[in-house]
């Protein structure tokens, strides 16, 4: 393992070189019969909660790129002695993973990053809704927007299930950014019509609305999905969750995506506005909101019937492990959800969390579990599932993207760290692949991800 250690640092600078000579920044056409990329390469094809040996690694991997799908992953010389003419992009010295895929991000929150120091309920009142106000504000809705899908691409990610804004053009300004970044943007007009502030505020009639015309514009655009977004149960009326239930009746393979039971003193709110419902979930469940493609935000502090009921439902859970810890919100019952049989997929809860990076979030999923009662010792297999295909699991998307078996679109994350970090110092001494994803996990930011694609074509480098 060494010698193939030492082998792949030795092509470094040849890796660099051809990565030179591909064209910083523009986009590849892949001449038929295609690109074979030939780098260490990881994925999941398989869930590892629940499977043996699940993840796939290919230390010297070829990955075989066609009209943007993966055509082959496997072996390199295997893959080159099938595809002689395959063009050869030598990526060694770095290493492929598929795209990340982040299941829960709020766009408007930006710039509220780092407001640390206060649970939900406060930290929402002084430091999420007054940005998220500015938002009326279109042309600086755009600029944020801009800067939102950058940020995704350039820790790479490239696709998220977004919270849009509370204003319709707002919302348009996020897919439009996303369209023009190629990245995969699923998301949705925030609706609430009590508790926030007044400008926050729609009816339901014009949420209802807006929401239709939005879904005409963007919803199975290209890359773009449509998700019904109550922002969650403490800010929507019956009327508003009725208005998400008929959205989702009249539109065929609209998302859904909201917050659940994430901190006490929230969830006792709910139920004081909800007496006939026995547990949070079950508000949702009146009207219907959950199921396939259904992605419930956080779950700190379920009930049993209501873990049940989650996996029964096929309703995912995004677990936002640096968000929790952040606002104080508690400790994910991992195990529990598992077990149950819940979708659980990752997500960063920018700006309730600490940053764009799906490494640093699937870290903080392993360091929290080491430190829950009862947690799960997570492995460098399980976090790469759930930063990729859980996710393109949740999303109802795992025919398309979260792995490199033949026939999913090519979205592909390339890490390779500059040479004297500490993540490069660590891969020289690593001694199985597990040991080196692992270190990427741990120490792998933004300044490591080289190159993101989204269906074979550059969209970051
Ligand atoms: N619950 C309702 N809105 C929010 C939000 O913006 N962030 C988080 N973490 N939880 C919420
Ligand atoms: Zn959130």
């Amino acid at each position: 393992m060494i010698a193939a250690v030492l082998n792949l640092l030795l092509n470094w600078n040849l890796a660099a070189a051809d990565l030179e000579k591909s064209g910083k920044g523009t986009e590849r056409s892949i001449p038929e019969p295609g690109e074979l990329l030939r780098a260490p390469l990881f994925h999941t094809p398989r869930n590892p909660f629940l499977h043996d040996r699940a993840m796939e690694c290919h230390w010297d991997g070829g990955l075989l790129i066609r009209d943007g799908r993966v055509a082959a992953c496997g072996d390199f010389e295997t893959l080159r002695t099938a595809n002689p003419s395959a063009m050869t992009t030598d990526l060694r010295g770095g290493f492929l993973l598929p795209g990340l895929i982040d299941t829960h991000i709020h766009f408007p929150q930006l710039r509220v990053l780092g407001c640390l120091g206060r649970s939900l309920l406060d930290w929402l009142e002084e430091c999420a809704l007054p940005e998220e106000a500015r938002m009326a504000d279109e042309s600086y809705a755009r600029q944020i927007a801009r800067g939102f899908v950058h940020a995704l691409a350039s820790h790479g990610t490239t696709t998220a299930l977004v919270f849009g804004a509370h204003f319709a053009p707002a919302t348009a300004a996020l897919f439009e950014a996303g369209r023009a970044s190629g990245l995969r943007i699923v998301s949705g007009l925030v609706m609430s019509d009590r508790k926030l502030r007044p400008e926050l505020h729609q009816t339901p009639e014009a949420a209802y609305r807006d929401s239709s015309d939005l879904i005409r514009c963007f919803h199975q655009r290209g890359r773009l999905l449509y998700a019904v977004t109550p922002r969650f149960a403490l800010s929507t009326s019956e009327a508003m969750l009725e208005v998400c239930q008929t959205l989702r009746q009249e539109h065929d393979g609209l998302r859904f995506q909201t917050h659940l039971n994430e901190n006490v003193r929230e969830i006792a709110e709910v139920a004081g506005f909800f007496p006939w419902a026995s547990d949070y979930l079950a508000v949702y469940e009146r009207f219907a909101l959950g199921g396939r493609g259904a992605v419930m935000a956080h779950d700190v502090h379920p009930t049993a019937s209501e873990i049940e009921r989650l996996a029964a439902g096929g309703t995912a859970v995004a677990h936002c492990p640096c968000s929790n810890a952040a606002l104080g919100s508690g400790l994910f019952a991992l195990k529990r959800h598992v077990k149950a049989g819940v979708r659980v997929a990752l997500g960063t809860d920018v700006g309730g969390g600490t940053g764009f990076g799906m490494l640093k979030e699937a870290l903080h999923a392993y360091l929290l579990q080491r430190v829950a009662p009862e947690g799960a010792l997570v492995d460098a297999a399980q976090m790469l599932y759930l930063a990729t295909r859980a996710g393109a699991e949740a999303l109802g998307l795992e025919n398309e993207i979260g792995d490199f078996e033949a026939g999913k679109a090519a979205d592909i994350v390339y890490i390779r760290p500059p040479v004297d970090t500490p993540l490069a110092a660590v891969l020289e001494r690593v001694e199985s692949p597990e040991q080196a994803l692992a270190a990427i996990f741990t120490l792998a930011g933004a300044e490591s991800i080289q190159e993101v694609r989204v269906e074979g074509s550059v969209v970051q480098k």
